[in-house]
């Protein structure tokens, strides 16, 4: 428990990371770990897709599609997924339900990707979730192949951590803030 506490409280993102990354392997091993959130009928609505090499080029020319931007803004952010060498996409993957509203489903689907990150960061992996402004645009769906029932919830930027950020944590806040009684 004490480890556990320790690994949350001492989480953090990583903006920068090096070029290193776990292999396919040691994913997997994260996942079967992740994939035991909470899930309401155990739909499993989620599902994830490894981006390495030049899936991110594809992935910057489907935001630059989107964006309708040209030149050096076009070249800016066809840049943003080059920023790691592994990206996780998290995706929300709805499945029908009488009894599972799409709502709920997208709370498994984000667990798994909140679980997921903190288990690379607990393994030495330099993390960040990020998201922007075409993440749900038809070019960025398209390219990731999903169904009309899926959708994206971003990115898992994944990479080892750069020798001079380390170590730290994300800000401590107050939980009394966040308890209260209805
Ligand atoms: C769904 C989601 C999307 C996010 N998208 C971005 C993003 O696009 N850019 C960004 O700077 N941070 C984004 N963040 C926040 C970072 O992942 C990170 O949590 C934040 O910078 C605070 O750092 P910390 O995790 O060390 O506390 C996102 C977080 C979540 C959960």
């Amino acid at each position: 428990m004490a480890e556990l506490l320790d690994a949350v409280l001492t989480r953090r993102s990583y903006p920068r990371v090096t070029a290193d990354t776990p292999s396919t392997q040691e994913l997997l091993r994260l996942i079967a770990a992740a994939g035991r959130v909470a899930d309401h009928g155990g739909l499993r609505p989620w599902r994830l897709i490894e981006l390495r090499g030049d899936d991110r080029v594809r992935l910057g020319a489907a935001l630059v599609d989107a964006s309708g931007r040209t030149g050096v803004d076009a070249e800016r952010l066809a840049g943003k997924p080059l920023r790691a060498e592994l990206l996780v996409a998290v995706v929300a993957s709805r499945k029908v339900s009488p009894k599972v509203p799409a709502w709920e489903q997208d709370v498994a689907a984000s667990g798994v990707g909140h679980l997921l990150g903190l288990l690379l960061a607990d393994a030495g992996w330099g993390v960040m979730w990020r998201t922007g402004p075409f993440t749900r645009s038809r070019q960025v769906s398209d390219m990731h192949g999903l169904t009309e029932k899926e959708e994206l919830l971003g990115w898992l930027y994944v990479g080892g951590v750069p020798v001079e950020l380390k170590p730290g944590s994300s800000p401590a806040i107050d939980p009394a803030h966040f308890l209260s009684t209805p």
